[in-house]
């Protein structure tokens, strides 16, 4: 048995049933997609498989580049793969489009998704009437989802002059206002305010929850994927490296993370021999420029790797000034991963 399985509400055959027993909406196999670029070919996708069931929100996690965008575009029938099978409800999204768009909607953090001049509520009916929505049922999908999500208030005000926030509200009503059996939802919360993040997480998890809507989310926020997501997979350089439930990835991890303090910060070139290190399966470092200190963050599998990592720093002269365990993070999993943080893999040049 693999990790924690919730238990999901099965609206078909109203009984609670875990993931483990739902059926599969997305089905990927071994999808690849190439880019032609000015410095030759890039490889998006690289072999990805991946299942999700029904009433899942599944995360799609990694740094900028990892092919987030690329897999989103693919499964939403924008973009053809260059190999390998993509399936939504059974339908093959390269030769059954014309199946798959009525069953899905997508939206994206990054669109400006409304005409400026209309109200939200214009905007959205207008939209509700793309997917030929009886009227009666468009206002009443438009307001409930709107009170779920604290818009109803500015419902009546133009487009423009609402926040990004309420704009980004807007965007996600739309993407469920077709009743979608999946949606697709690229970076959702990107650049948004706590506040409507929350709203929009709390409203994505009740859609799956109450409504059997399985959700993918791409996103690089690893608060986000802790939050609310089922199950995630975490993508690097085109290949799903881990999937599984977040608890269960950072449970595998075996030991709290060691944190070092170094003043003054040491240089990156004798940080590495700390990755060879017996029981380190990673370790990012930073520097707070304001006190003068390196931090160093070491991703270990055991409280005897952790003392290994201390003792490191000490013989090679590190001014050792604090260090403690800190509990797992998914950015901890992805360091055991690959060996480097996240942001330290989006600086990187491409390879
Ligand atoms: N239209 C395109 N032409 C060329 N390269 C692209 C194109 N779209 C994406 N890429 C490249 O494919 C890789 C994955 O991009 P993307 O899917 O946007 O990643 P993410 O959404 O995870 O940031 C990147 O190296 C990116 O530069
Ligand atoms: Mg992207």
């Amino acid at each position: 048995m693999r990790g924690w399985a919730p238990l999901v509400w099965n609206q078909a055959s109203s009984q609670f049933m875990s993931f483990r027993d739902a059926k599969s909406t997305v089905e990927v196999e071994d999808l690849r997609r190439e880019f032609k670029g000015k410095e030759g070919k890039v490889l998006a996708l690289d072999g990805v498989d991946l299942k999700v069931k029904e009433g899942e929100v599944f995360g799609v996690l990694g740094p900028n580049g990892a092919g987030k965008t690329t897999m989103i575009r693919i499964l939403s029938t924008l973009l053809l793969p260059s190999s390998g099978s993509a399936k939504v409800m059974g339908w093959d999204v390269a030769k059954q489009p014309e199946k798959v768009r009525p069953l899905i909607s997508t939206a994206s953090g990054a669109e400006r998704a409304g005409y400026d001049y209309i109200t939200a509520r214009g905007n959205l009916w207008f939209f509700s009437q793309l997917y030929g929505l009886p009227s009666k049922l468009a206002h009443e999908r438009i307001n409930e989802f709107s009170e779920m999500l604290g818009l109803t208030d500015y419902l009546d005000k133009k487009f423009y002059a609402l926040s990004t926030g309420y704009r980004q509200r807007v965007t996600v009503v739309r993407a469920f206002i077709n009743d979608p059996k999946v949606v697709f939802l690229d970076e959702p919360t990107i650049g948004l305010d706590v506040m409507t993040a929350l709203k929009i997480r709390e409203f994505l998890v009740k859609q799956a929850k109450e409504s059997g809507r399985t959700i993918l989310l791409a996103t690089h926020n690893m608060a986000e994927v802790d939050a609310i997501c089922n199950r995630v997979g975490i993508i690097d350089k085109g290949k799903i490296l881990a999937c599984d439930t977040p608890m269960a990835l950072k449970r595998s991890l075996g030991a709290p993370a060691l944190v070092m303090e170094m003043a003054p910060p040491p240089d990156s070139a004798s940080l590495e021999p700390l990755g060879k290190l017996e029981g380190v399966k990673g370790f990012t470092s930073s520097i707070d420029e304001e006190r003068g200190v390196g931090r160093v963050q070491v991703v270990v599998d055991s409280d005897e790797s952790a003392q290994g990592a201390i003792d490191f720093a000490r013989k090679s002269g590190m001014n050792l000034i604090s260090n403690w365990r800190q509990q797992t993070t998914l950015e901890e999993v992805f360091v055991a991963l690959v060996g480097r943080g996240f942001r330290e893999r989006e600086h990187e040049s491409p390879s």
